[in-house]
């Protein structure tokens, strides 16, 4: 990054996705992908039918977790992702089909190109935390004992 703050530091991811503009459009584009493609069909079905509060929640995190301001607990309270997430089935099919549909979003963006690298594999990682709270839930609950 040539003595520029590293992604990762305070918000220098936030501005290498050009800050709460930038995030709604790669939200927005990653929804319209959902929406259009049919191999994102079984993660679109699993949204409700509206998705403008989906768009703004999602947009609103993004900010935050990227390290700019926590837009999603202004206005929706406080957030952990595995938990809001729990009461879906998430196996490695829908785990798979979420981050595609980001990376295809991403690669519609005029990020910077080590940064769409970066911030795809930053998202493997909540990705995971999601299907592995999703399938530990599960398990519990299909447990005879
Ligand atoms: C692993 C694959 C994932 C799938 C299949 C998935 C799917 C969904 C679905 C269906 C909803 C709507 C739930 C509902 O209204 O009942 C949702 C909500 C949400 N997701 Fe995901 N998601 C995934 C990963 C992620 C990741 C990695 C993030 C963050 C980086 C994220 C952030 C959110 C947020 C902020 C909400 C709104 C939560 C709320 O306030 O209700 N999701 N997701």
């Amino acid at each position: 990054m040539n003595g520029k703050r590293q992604y990762g530091e305070k918000d220098a991811s936030y501005l290498a996705a050009g800050s709460e503009l930038g995030l709604r459009t790669l939200v927005d584009d990653f929804f319209d992908l959902m929406s259009e493609d049919p191999r994102y069909v079984t993660i679109l079905e699993m949204h409700p039918t509206d998705l403008d509060t989906s768009r703004d929640k999602l947009a609103r995190f993004l900010c935050g977790w990227l390290g700019g301001p926590r837009r999603y607990q202004e206005k929706y309270g406080p957030i952990s992702i595995p938990a809001v997430h729990a009461h879906l089935n998430v196996g490695e099919i829908e785990r798979d089909q979420w981050l595609s549909c980001m990376q295809q979003a991403v690669s519609r963006q005029p990020f910077a190109d080590d940064f769409k690298v970066y911030v795809l594999q930053q998202l493997f990682v909540p990705a995971e935390s999601v299907r592995r709270r999703s399938q530990r839930v599960r398990a519990a609950a299909s447990d005879p004992k």
